[in-house]
C-alpha cells in the first residue's frame, strides 16, 4: 500500500460536497462573505433558481488583487482573529467555501478597494482562465454560473429550478433577519423579490414572516445566566403543517440546529398536534465560551457548553409567553394583538428566593379559578336509545364532547375529530361520483403568500380544481381563489391556502399523485370542520351521530386518533365497584 496525498483540485472537490451542496448553500456563503466584509447593502440575482446563475454584489471592504487570488485558495481566510478559533464572530473563517465553489463552476471575481482600481479574475473549474482591470464600485462582485455542471454526481440531486429557488429564498432570508441592520435586494429571473431596508429585528422578522403574526403572534424577551432571547413566535392555534418557517440563530447566526428545534417543539408539547409546527424567529445570545460554531461545515449545528441550561431558557421562556397569553386570551375572550417583541423589558427567570417566594403567590394568584360556569349542559333523549348504535345525544362537554346514550353503555364523541373524517369521506365519496359540488365565493378573494407557495398551489391547481377549491396565480406572490368545496361550509379561506401549499411541499414531487391527493383532502377536512369550543344544539350533535353511523372509517380521525369512545355498561360497573 502506498499513501498519497490528494491533489488540490480533489480536496476542494470533496470540500465543495460538504460546503456547497446545491444553489442555495454557494449563494449563502457569498452572501455570509459579503456581511463578514462589512457590507452595507447585499444585492442579490439568481437566475433559474441559481442554477444558471448566482450573482452577489456588496459594498464591503472590497480585496487587493493579491488578496482575490489567495481567497481562491483554500484555506486563506482573513478572519481568524488572534488565531483563536473559538472566539470567531464572523460568519466564515474555514477558507474553504471560494476555493470549493470555484471549482465546480465557472467563477468571476471582481472586487475594489476603495481609492484603488477594481481588479477581476476568472475560474473555470478551479483554473484560473483570465484577470485584468475590472470597472465598478467599491465592494466585490461575484458570479457563479454552471455550477455542478461537471459534477454529475452532484447535479443529480439537484432539484427542479422552482425547488432550488424555495432554497434559495429561505437563505436569504435567514441571513436578512440574522442581519436586519443591512439592507438586501433579491431579483430573480430578472423580477425583484425582494427589497428590505437597513432596520432593527422585530421590524425586519414582520417583514419576512407571514403579516398574520401581527395578530397570532407573541413577542418573546427572556434572560437567563447571561444567556438572551428575543424573537416572536405563533400562538399555538397559529400553525403550519411543516416546519419551515421556524428561524433560529445563535448570535446573530442562522442555525438548523437539532437542540435548538427541539426545544421549540417541547415548548408547544401539547398545546399543538404532533403533526402541526408552530411558527418561529427566535434569536439566543451567547456568550462566545459558551458556544462552538466550528463543529459543521456549514455552520448550521452548533455546540453548547451547557446545553441544559440552552434548552431551559427556550422551553421556559417559551411555555411561560404562552401560557400568559392564553391566560390573558382567555380572561379577554379574543386573542388581540400581542405584536411584536419589544427590544427593552426582559424577565429574569431563576431570580432570588424572596422574588421566588413573591412569583409562587403571583402564579397562585393567576391560577386561581375565575368564577368558573360548567359548560355541560344535558338534555333529555327523546328518541329511543336502542334504535342507533352511537345512541342519542345526552349532552355536550367542555363544548368539545358529545356526550350519547347508547343501549349498551356511554359514548363520548370528540366533536371536531368526528367531523373532520366526515368532511373528508364526503369530499372522497364525491370525487369518486365525479362531481365535487362547489361554492362560489360572492367575490373571489385574494390571498397573499410566498412566492414558492404560489407556485406549489399553481401547480397543484387540476387536482384541487377537481375537489372544488377553484384559484388561480394573481401575480408573483398571491392566488385568486374563485370556489372552495361545498363541504366545507364558511372557512379561513387565506389559513386554508397556507396550509395546503406546506401540505404540498411536504409530498414532495409533483402533485400528479392522486393517491397523495388524500393528504390534500384531509387538509382541507380539516379546516371545514366543526371546531373544538364551539356550542352545538342536540339537533345538530344528533345528525352528527346519525351520519357517523352511515359514513365509512368514520371511528379514526384523519390523523388516525379515535373520534369517539364508548364505556359499556359493564366497564362502568367495574369502575363503581359494583363488578
Ligand atoms: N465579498 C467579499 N468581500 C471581501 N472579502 C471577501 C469577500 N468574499 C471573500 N472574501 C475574502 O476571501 C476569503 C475567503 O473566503 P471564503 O472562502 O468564504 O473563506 P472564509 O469566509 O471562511 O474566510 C475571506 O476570508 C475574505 O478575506
Ligand atoms: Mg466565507
Amino acid at each position: 500500500m502506498s499513501i498519497k496525498r490528494l491533489p488540490p483540485e480533489l480536496i476542494n472537490r470533496i470540500a465543495a460536497g460538504e460546503v456547497v451542496e446545491r444553489p442555495a448553500s454557494a449563494l449563502k456563503e457569498l452572501v455570509e462573505n459579503s456581511l463578514d466584509a462589512g457590507a452595507n447593502q447585499v444585492a442579490i440575482r439568481l437566475s433559474a433558481g441559481g442554477l444558471e446563475l448566482i450573482e452577489v454584489a456588496d459594498d464591503g471592504t472590497g480585496m487587493a488583487p493579491d488578496d482575490m487570488s489567495l481567497a481562491l485558495e483554500r484555506h486563506a481566510t482573513s478572519k481568524l482573529p488572534d488565531e483563536a478559533i473559538d472566539r470567531v464572530t464572523s460568519f466564515g473563517f474555514r477558507g474553504e467555501a471560494l476555493p470549493s465553489i470555484a471549482s465546480v463552476s465557472r467563477l468571476c471575481l471582481e472586487s475594489r478597494v476603495r481609492g484603488a482600481d477594481g481588479w477581476r479574475v476568472e475560474i473555470d473549474h478551479g483554473e484560473k482562465i483570465a484577470a485584468g482591470p475590472a470597472a465598478l464600485p467599491p465592494g466585490t462582485r461575484i458570479r457563479i454560473e454552471r455550477l455542478f455542471e461537471k459534477v454529475p454526481a452532484r447535479r443529480k440531486f439537484l432539484r427542479s429550478p422552482r425547488s432550488e429557488y424555495a432554497a434559495c429564498l429561505d437563505s436569504v432570508k435567514r441571513l436578512a433577519m440574522a442581519r436586519s441592520d443591512v439592507g438586501f435586494t433579491l431579483d430573480h429571473d430578472g423580477r425583484r423579490i425582494l427589497t428590505l431596508q437597513p432596520s432593527d429585528a422585530p421590524s425586519r422578522v414582520a417583514e419576512l414572516l407571514s403579516h398574520e403574526l401581527d395578530r397570532h403572534g407573541i413577542g418573546i424577551d427572556c434572560v437567563r445566566d447571561g444567556l438572551r432571547l428575543t424573537g416572536v413566535v405563533s400562538l399555538p392555534t397559529f400553525n403550519r403543517g411543516m416546519a419551515d418557517q421556524q428561524f433560529l440563530f445563535v448570535n446573530s447566526r442562522p442555525v438548523k440546529d437539532r437542540l435548538l428545534v427541539g426545544a421549540l417543539r417541547a415548548a408547544y408539547r401539547d398545546l399543538i398536534a404532533r403533526d402541526r409546527h408552530p411558527i418561529a424567529a427566535l434569536f439566543l445570545e451567547v456568550p462566545l465560551e459558551e458556544v462552538d460554531v466550528n463543529v459543521h461545515p456549514a455552520k448550521t449545528e452548533v455546540r453548547f457548553r451547557d446545553p441544559a441550561s440552552v434548552r431551559g431558557l427556550i422551553i421556559g421562556g417559551l411555555r411561560r409567553a404562552l401560557d400568559e397569553e392564553s391566560q390573558r386570551s382567555a380572561a379577554r375572550e379574543q386573542a388581540a394583538a400581542p405584536v411584536m417583541w419589544t427590544t427593552s423589558e426582559s424577565y429574569e427567570p431563576e431570580p432570588t428566593t424572596a422574588d421566588r417566594v413573591a412569583r409562587v403567590k403571583e402564579e397562585q394568584r393567576v391560577f386561581e379559578p375565575v368564577t368558573f360556569v360548567p359548560q355541560g349542559r344535558a338534555e333529555p333523549a327523546v328518541q329511543p336509545v336502542g334504535s342507533y348504535p352511537l345512541g342519542v345525544a345526552r349532552g355536550q362537554v367542555a363544548a368539545t364532547y358529545i356526550v350519547a346514550e347508547a343501549e349498551d353503555g356511554l359514548v363520548i364523541v370528540d366533536q371536531h375529530a368526528a367531523h373532520e373524517r366526515l368532511v373528508l369521506e364526503r369530499m372522497r365519496a364525491a370525487r369518486e361520483g365525479g362531481a365535487v359540488a362547489q361554492q362560489a365565493l360572492l367575490i373571489p378573494e385574494v390571498i397573499e403568500l410566498d412566492e414558492p407557495d404560489c407556485d406549489r398551489l399553481e401547480g397543484a391547481a387540476q387536482e384541487l380544481a377537481d375537489m372544488g377549491l377553484d384559484l388561480e396565480r394573481f401575480g408573483p406572490s398571491a392566488m385568486l381563489v374563485r370556489s372552495v368545496p361545498a363541504a366545507l361550509g364558511k372557512t379561513d379561506v387565506a389559513a386554508l391556502l397556507a396550509d395546503l401549499a406546506g401540505e404540498i411541499a411536504g409530498l414532495g414531487g409533483p402533485m400528479s399523485l392522486r393517491d397523495k391527493l388524500d393528504l390534500v383532502a384531509a387538509t382541507i377536512a380539516c379546516h371545514g370542520s366543526v371546531r373544538a369550543g364551539r356550542v352545538l344544539s342536540v339537533a345538530e350533535m344528533n345528525a352528527l351521530l346519525r351520519e357517523m353511523e352511515v359514513t365509512p372509517r368514520s371511528g379514526q380521525c384523519n390523523h388516525g386518533r379515535p373520534t369517539w369512545v364508548k364505556l359499556g355498561h359493564s366497564e362502568i360497573e367495574k369502575l363503581f365497584g359494583r363488578k
